[in-house]
């Protein structure tokens, strides 16, 4: 079966909403399956900060690799579409009290918050530098 399609049949559609399981690092699927999106939110992640320290390669390609695929069939192929990315505030580093706010310097302290953290830098390099008719602001 035609593996789009496959995708398809196995996503779940609320409402407006879509929700596809997709190895993010697949281009022509990740491609295929945002064409027609208004907004495309990312919560796709390897997400244990233990595993992260003992074996960090999977990070590096789901959270950096994975979200530089998504960010680059967007342009290519959906560039007016809104995608929002959950990241952690584990990219501040730890806090004792209080709250981090969104402009607070990133402290990231294990291969899965340095991982998360790559998405603003790589966001900012891949708005000024090949796309620059995208703001920045308007990744999030
Ligand atoms: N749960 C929390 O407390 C928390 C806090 C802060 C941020 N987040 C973020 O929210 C998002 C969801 O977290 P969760 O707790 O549901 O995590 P989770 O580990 O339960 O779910 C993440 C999912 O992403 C999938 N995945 C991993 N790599 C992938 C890839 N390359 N392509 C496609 N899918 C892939 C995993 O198989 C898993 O199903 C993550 O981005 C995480 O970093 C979660």
């Amino acid at each position: 079966m035609d593996r789009i399609l496959q995708i398809f049949q196995t996503s779940k559609r609320i409402e407006d909403t879509l929700f596809s399981k997709v190895i993010s690092t697949d281009f022509s699927l990740v491609s295929e399956l945002i064409r027609d999106a208004d907004s495309i939110v990312n919560f796709a992640a390897e997400t244990h900060v233990d595993r992260s320290i003992s074996a960090p390669e999977a990070f590096l390609q789901s959270n950096v690799i994975g979200v530089f695929t998504i960010l680059e069939a967007l342009r290519k192929v959906n560039p007016s579409a809104r995608m929002v990315h959950i990241s952690t505030d584990e990219v501040y580093g730890d806090i004792l009290e209080g709250a981090f706010k969104e402009s607070d310097a990133l402290r990231p302290s294990s291969p899965y918050s340095a991982s998360k953290a790559r998405f603003r830098r790589l966001r900012a390099w891949i708005c000024e530098n090949l796309w620059p008719q995208r703001l920045d602001n308007q990744v999030h």
